[in-house]
């Protein structure tokens, strides 16, 4: 397949586009704007790969995507491109409501000028909290906060070119990720990276907020499963294996970095904080998608790549991000 994959140089999207690349051999064009979050490092084992281009540019900018597409002859457009920390959607909405709501018009709108397949990554928090049992694609959509609120807009706007111009779209909803080039901001590799440094681990409230597990690898493996075999119009959930409560993600941190557990330290509370998340994949199993990598297993992986690879996360750590760090948690990192 010959792909557009928006926000490819983030997290999940260069993960995505490594598999695709390297173990399916599509061509892809990742299309990213390079916030903060997207870099382009993390997309160094693909450099200088035949079927791989990197173009810089924003989702919401209408005459590069029209370019982007017209170069990489793209058959689908798979839209990883967005704002995803929900800490920040409280402090400074607006980018969020601009890239989800702008940004996925455009998107749609360039796949239906040229009847191009569409896919929109998304994500469990549109369906909001749940204290017991777990969602499924006929869920009702109840996000919580600035950051889901606007990822739900943004799957109805999808479902809509569907309904009313029959565009092919489908919609996959992973639960939380995690792996390598994850940005220090989220829980895990924030964590990792303070408990190496000596730094104080803060955990939200009581800590037993509790996370369905998916990692990075296994989403990407179920959005490229959707993409090939899920049904236009359809939403396709993603959750992982395991669910576990914050505190004891920190307590194995500490564990696996052999930090000193008196790091550990319970700050105020997220506003609005979602209590549990829990997504059931049984739609998108029966296509024939399964995760293939266990909690413990792939904490464990995830603690040994960041511990060996400094040459990604130090200048990050010793950037921008201080000052973030010093604005969200009202201290400076110390190490
Ligand atoms: P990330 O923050 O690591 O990466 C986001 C990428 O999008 C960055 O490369 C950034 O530069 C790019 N981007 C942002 N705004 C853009 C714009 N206007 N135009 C073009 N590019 C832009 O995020 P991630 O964790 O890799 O998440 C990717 C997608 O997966 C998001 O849509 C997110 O909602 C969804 N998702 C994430 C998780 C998770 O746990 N991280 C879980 C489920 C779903
Ligand atoms: P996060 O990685 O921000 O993902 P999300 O909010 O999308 O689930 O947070 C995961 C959980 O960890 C969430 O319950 C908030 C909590 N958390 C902390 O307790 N301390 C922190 O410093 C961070 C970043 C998150």
């Amino acid at each position: 397949m010959r792909l557009l994959v928006c926000g490819g140089a983030g997290f999940i999207g260069s993960t995505f586009a490594r598999l695709r690349v390297l173990e399916h051999g599509d061509e892809v064009t990742v299309y990213d704007k390079l916030t903060y979050a997207g870099r382009e490092e993390n997309l160094r084992e693909l450099a200088g790969t035949p079927g791989f281009t990197f173009v810089k540019g924003a989702i919401e900018d209408e005459a590069a995507v029209d370019a982007a597409l017209e170069c990489s002859g793209a058959e689908a457009i798979v839209n990883f491109a967005a704002e995803t920390h929900v800490d920040r959607s409280i402090a400074e909405p607006d980018a969020f409501v601009r890239t989800h709501a702008l940004g996925t018009y455009v998107l749609l709108e360039a796949a239906r000028e040229r009847g191009l397949r569409y896919l929109q990554v998304s994500t469990d928090e549109v369906y909001g909290s749940i204290e017991v049992g777990t969602f499924t694609e006929q869920s009702p959509l109840a996000p919580s906060s600035p950051y889901s609120a606007t990822k739900a807009g943004a799957d109805l706007l999808v479902a809509s070119y569907f309904h009313t111009y029959g565009l092919p779209t489908v919609i996959c909803r992973g639960s939380n990720n995690y792996g390598p080039y994850q940005y220090p901001e989220k829980l895990i590799p924030l964590m990792v990276l303070n408990a190496l440094h000596g730094d104080a681990l803060p955990v939200y409230g009581d800590g037993m907020q509790v996370r369905n597990w998916i990692h990075a690898r296994d989403f990407s493996r179920a959005i490229g499963h959707v993409l090939e075999h899920g049904e236009a119009g359809e939403v396709y959930n993603a959750g992982g294996p395991d669910e576990e409560a914050n505190i004891a993600v920190v307590e194995r941190i500490v564990e696996l970095t052999g930090a000193d557990r008196a790091q550990i330290e319970h700050v105020t509370d997220r506003p609005g904080h979602d209590r549990r998340y829990s997504l059931s994949s049984e739609k998108v199993r029966a296509l024939g998608w399964e995760p293939e990598v266990r909690f413990e297993q792939g904490l464990a992986e995830t603690v040994a790549w960041y511990r060996e690879n400094e040459d990604w996360w130090g200048p990050i750590r010793s950037g921008s991000y201080r000052a973030y760090y010093e604005r969200q948690y009202g201290r400076a990192l110390q190490g």
